[in-house]
């Protein structure tokens, strides 16, 4: 499900940045963009100031962000600071330029049996809005390193079952645990995930040896996000698709593999 992105970059302004455990929240302003993007699309963003481009600095690209929350003309996002970009947008203050361009690819589609949502790390933030979405009917596994990080489940409105690498929050497993438990016990549920590759490819294993329906929200390397560079090309049984356009959520069963070539995985 795709809304259009209106045409070129706009300028959002930022509402509040707050730390979310080993995350940051980002809020921002975007009035001028549409109202409904789809659970599962994403945003190119960039800061209007200090976004490369010091002395003999050319600027950076944007970066690819899902939209976790869009409310009252404001868009949020969850930010793990991995690198420069990701740093200079936790580093906003409210008032501050953002660029932005969006919502962008296709997002989730409706289920068939109950809905089983799967997060992993960052990649709980289009899971939120899609829990949002489809209410207390589906249920939410969610997954971190460690507790720290694990503050993000406390952004879902429903209840969600936890798990961490180290025990320090929920269960001690990886949610790909929980999610066998589920399906042993609901075979026919539609399953919607994102996370790192590695949790991704255990997801569609997982989901195609029982043939149960996955959606995947992936990540790949964006220079432009709308389908222009070929930059995010991943390989499916068909062919390649361009995951910012015909992706990022791509259906697990188009897949050999959900581990990205080039991404250290
Ligand atoms: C559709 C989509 C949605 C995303 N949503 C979010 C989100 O909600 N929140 C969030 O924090 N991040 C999200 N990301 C990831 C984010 O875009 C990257 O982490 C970003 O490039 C980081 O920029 P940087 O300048 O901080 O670090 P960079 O210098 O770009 O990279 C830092 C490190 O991360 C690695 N890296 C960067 N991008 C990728 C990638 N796409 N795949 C594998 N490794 C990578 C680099 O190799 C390097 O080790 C999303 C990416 C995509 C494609
Ligand atoms: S990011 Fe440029 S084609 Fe997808």
């Amino acid at each position: 499900m795709r809304t259009l992105a209106p045409f070129g970059r706009r300028m959002a302004r930022v509402a509040s940045v707050e730390g979310i455990g080993e995350y940051a929240l980002l809020w921002a302003d975007d009035g001028d963009g549409p109202a409904d993007p789809r659970p599962g699309q994403f945003y190119m963003l960039a800061a209007e100031e200090r976004w490369g481009a010091g002395t003999d600095e050319r600027p950076w690209l944007p970066r690819a962000f899902s939209y976790c929350r869009a409310e009252n003309g404001r868009l949020g996002f969850i930010l793990e600071d991995v690198g420069p970009g990701t740093h200079r947008l936790a580093q906003l203050a409210v008032g501050d330029g953002l660029w932005l361009t969006g919502p962008l690819g296709v997002g989730f589609t409706p289920p068939e049996g109950r809905p089983l949502l799967v997060g992993g790390g960052i990649g709980v933030a289009p899971i939120l809005c899609w829990s949002d979405e489809l209410g207390p009917d589906a249920r939410v596994l969610l997954g971190f390193r460690s507790t720290g990080y694990a503050e993000a489940a406390s952004l879902f409105r429903a209840e969600v079952a936890l798990a961490t690498d180290d025990g320090s929050a929920g269960r001690r497993a990886y949610v790909t645990e929980l999610l066998r438990e589920e399906l042993d016990a609901d075979p026919a549920a539609t399953v919607y995930a994102c996370g790192p590759p590695p949790m991704l490819e255990a997801v569609r294993a997982l989901c195609g040896e029982r043939g149960v329906s996955a959606q995947l929200a992936m990540e790949s390397g964006m220079a432009c996000g709308f389908g222009a560079c070929f930059g995010c090309v991943v390989p499916t049984r068909t062919g390649y698709v361009r995951l910012c356009v015909d992706g990022p959520v791509v259906d697990a069963a188009d897949l050999e593999t959900a581990l990205v070539p080039g991404s250290g995985h």
